[in-house]
């Protein structure tokens, strides 16, 4: 059996108001279940089993949510801020009400793949770094990215540097082209320190001067989706972002 909750609750859930603002869209008679007005917001349903019309507009619930983005550059990977637009501000308000959050974060710079979602366990193992689940970048970097770098990367980077000291998981990498003198690099890592690829490559004297996330464990970014553009996963996909898998 589906999940049982109110009329009300699910259609502020649906993002289409407040509490008291769909009580007054349902006593109003503009909500239909299944083809039949429904004027009592204490009314409970199966919310994902059936077809739910406000004003003649079809809505589908569903009790989670998970949303790829490719996420743009200047965007504040957070849920509110007072001053600066979110990645939630590009969402429609359902997914804030249904408690979308970042699984991760992204630098307001770094452009790409970013999951955000109403399911807090998945959130969870999709950032803890013993999960092992990795994180794919293509990185343009100020210099020669050697065999000599790479065999470092590989072998796991020491990083110490203002912001702290640690010692990077072995990391592959692969270069894959130049551009003029900065190479771009394909980084995979498993863990998701603050500016973690920043300082890696800083380690190694090499700036990193654009970031794109491009594949989060086996699941890469849709490349239909434009920056600023999001889609929901299918659940085969969601399982997808889970696996561990060596390719980049
Ligand atoms: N590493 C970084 O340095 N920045 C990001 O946004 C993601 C990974």
């Amino acid at each position: 059996m589906g999940e049982q909750i109110r009329l009300d609750k699910c259609l502020a859930m649906l993002g289409l108001g407040s509490r008291s603002e769909v009580k007054q869209l349902i006593r109003g008679g503009s909500v239909r279940i299944d083809g039949e007005t429904v004027r009592d917001p204490n009314r409970k349903l199966e919310a994902d089993r059936v077809r739910i019309t406000v004003n003649g507009t079809p809505y589908t619930y569903k009790a989670v949510r998970t949303v790829m983005m490719n996420k743009p550059a200047g965007i504040l990977t957070a849920a509110r801020d007072k001053k600066q637009r979110t990645v939630l501000d590009l969402l429609p308000p359902m997914y804030a009400a249904m408690g979308c959050m970042p699984a991760g974060r992204l630098d307001k710079d770094t452009t790409g793949m970013l999951i955000l979602t109403s399911d807090g366990a998945l959130a969870h193992r999709l950032i803890t770094p013993g999960k092992n689940v990795g994180k794919t970048y293509e990185a343009l970097v100020d210099g020669p990215f050697t065999e000599e770098i790479r065999a470092r990367f590989a072998a796991g980077i020491h990083v110490e540097d203002a912001d702290g000291t640690f010692d990077a998981r072995p990391a592959e990498a692969t270069l894959l082209r130049m551009e003029g003198t900065e190479s771009l690099v394909r980084v995979k890592v498993t863990e998701g320190r603050y500016h973690q690829v920043k300082r890696m490559f800083s380690a190694v004297n090499l700036t990193v001067l654009r970031l794109r996330r491009t594949r989060i464990g086996g699941l890469s970014l849709d490349p239909a989706l434009q920056p600023g553009d999001f889609r929901e996963l299918t659940e085969a996909e969601v399982a997808l972002l889970e696996q561990q898998e060596t390719g980049g």
